[in-house]
């Protein structure tokens, strides 16, 4: 199995705060939220063993909600010793059900599943973390649930209950503990931000000592160290994340790298001459491998297989140019920490949706070790990251493409004559969109291309070819995402300049869906 980097060895000097992940989709908005506050976390699977001594940057530690229930045997394994950390605990839903359990309190399973916004009224004495929690505005949060505490466990108390009595926060008497019903992380709990905040900055006492500029520096300095003279190839594909990557080994390394862009034959029209010219002054070597890709796909209509397929032949045309390198150890890749936490699926916890190429796909047996540098960024954080190194505001800002390109936007079978048809209906929208002075504010705006024919007429001519679709989202971090309603005459315009200018595609629609429970790409 391939290496990882240590990635957390820097970290000893920076506060940290551990979030136990007990399957909730909500569980990286934790992690958002407190970052938000420039506190380093990360997320740990709640099966994870506690460690028998906790580390002296750990400055607290939330359990998550999940879809689980404490009552029932499907309940993920969980080790008691984490409760037993010296640090404040924040238990949100499930993770407030487990503390009460744990403690001695009533957990009940629910006859009617509270979900949606709710209002929450405080006790007399709520705790510190309500503090200032005056107005009626402050009462509105998310709740998203069907067990409930219905007795605080003894040495507790309620801070609030929801408007059908049950218990929607309480916290320990002598101990910095505490449980929320609801879900502070969600945008619709209305003063979210800043119950996370009173619990990680007051009640915690972290900093904020983590910034994506003392990241680049750090993660410089320590890639220097840790690579000494070796020599890295960095998969650049012309991403904000991987150019990102190959900027800070630029500083880190120099003339050790040699960044490998691979023109998979699934790129976007211009692709491959724009990375060229922007990065002329990397070691750059550019691999037209698109027959290889190709022809590995035909056939296959599966979209994790086609993503396994693609992960594997990005690895073996790495090693193929590699061998004309000096000796080279390292692959340094783009991921990041949505990707890594997608991709890894324990027993409970949020579940594989979609194998990400660069983490699902690689193979057992690849010769290099690997460096992700971004592993525990968010996409704004990445940009961010791009900002403080310097990056032209064209790289920080470009929308995301995914690793296996159009492979995942052509549904069914990916052909050469499918690739034309998708590419020309892709530049369109792209075109349109950046003309509109949208590129920048909407966070995807793309064109799928589905394998799907109907029946269409053009000057006395039946025609019958096959449909797309335009998608854009708004999104933070690609881990939710919103429709963009677009301009009326602007979809039309798309809509007939595909039709008019794209010979294969006949009609043309608009995907309204958001995430969840859509993804953002189709497959
Ligand atoms: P989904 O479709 O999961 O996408 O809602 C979330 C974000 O991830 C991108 N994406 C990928 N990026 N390799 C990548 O490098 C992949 O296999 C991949 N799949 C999805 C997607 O474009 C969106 O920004």
């Amino acid at each position: 199995m391939v290496m990882g980097w240590a990635s957390s060895e820097w970290l000893v000097q920076h506060q940290t705060l551990w979030i136990l992940d007990f399957g909730s989709q909500y569980t990286q908005l934790i992690a958002r939220r407190v970052r938000e506050l420039g506190v380093y976390c990360e997320i740990r699977p709640c099966t994870d063993a506690a460690p028998d001594s906790f580390p002296e940057n750990l400055v607290g530690l939330v359990l998550s909600g999940g879809p689980a229930s404490v009552l029932g045997d499907d309940a993920p394994d969980f080790d008691m010793r984490w409760l037993d950390c010296d640090v404040p605990i924040l238990g949100v839903c499930y993770g407030m059900q487990l503390l009460a359990k744990h403690h001695g309190g009533e957990v009940v399973r629910g006859v009617s599943r509270e979900y949606g916004l709710a209002h929450v009224f405080l006790e007399p004495d709520p705790g510190p973390l309500f503090q200032d929690f005056t107005t009626d505005d402050h009462r509105i949060v998310w709740m998203s649930h069907g067990d409930h505490v219905e007795q605080a466990p003894p040495g507790f108390q309620v801070c609030a209950r929801s408007a059908s009595g049950i218990v929607a926060a309480m916290q320990a008497k002598d101990a910095p503990v505490y449980g929320l019903q609801f879900h502070p992380e969600v945008t619709h709990s209305r003063h979210g931000k800043a119950l996370v905040a009173r619990f990680v900055v007051d009640i915690c006492g972290a900093r904020g000592d983590w910034t994506p500029g003392v990241f680049v520096e750090e993660h410089i300095a320590q890639l220097r160290e840790q690579l000494g003279d070796d020599h890295v190839i960095c998969g650049l594909s012309g991403g904000v994340d991987s150019s990102v990557v190959a900027a800070m080994l630029h500083q880190a390394i120099g003339e050790n790298l040699t960044c490998i862009f691979v023109d998979n034959g699934l790129l976007r029209e211009g692709e491959a001459e724009q990375v060229r010219a922007e990065f002329q002054d990397f070691n750059l070597i550019v691999s037209d491998a698109s027959d290889l890709f190709l022809d590995a796909l035909l056939g296959v209509t599966e979209p994790e297989k086609k993503r396994k397929i693609i992960g594997e032949l990005f690895i073996r045309v790495f090693e193929q140019e590699a061998r004309n390198l000096p000796a080279v150890k390292w692959l340094a890749q783009g991921t990041l920490y949505p990707d890594v936490i997608e991709s890894v699926s324990v027993r409970g916890p949020s579940a594989t949706i979609k194998s990400h190429h660069n983490v699902g796909g690689l193979p057992d047996d690849m010769q290099f070790k690997l460096i992700e540098p971004l592993r525990e960024l968010f996409k704004d954080e990445a940009r961010a990251a791009g900002e403080a190194l310097g990056l032209s505001a064209q790289r920080v800002w470009r929308q995301p493409f995914p690793g296996p390109g159009f492979a995942v936007r052509c549904l069914g079978e990916v052909t050469r004559e499918r690739l034309v048809h998708l590419r020309k209906a892709d530049a369109i929208v792209r075109e349109e969109i950046k003309n509109a002075g949208l590129e920048r504010e909407i966070w995807q705006s793309f064109c799928v291309l589905l394998p799907v024919r109907s029946v269409g007429v053009m000057g006395d001519e039946r025609t019958y070819e096959e449909a797309c679709a335009i998608r854009a989202v708004y999104s933070h971090d690609g881990m939710t995402a919103d429709v963009v309603p677009l301009p009326w005459p602007l979809l039309q315009r798309m809509s007939s300049r595909i039709i008019n200018e794209v010979r294969g595609i006949n009609r043309v629609a608009y995907d309204i869906s958001s995430k969840p429970p859509g993804t953002i790409e189709w497959e």
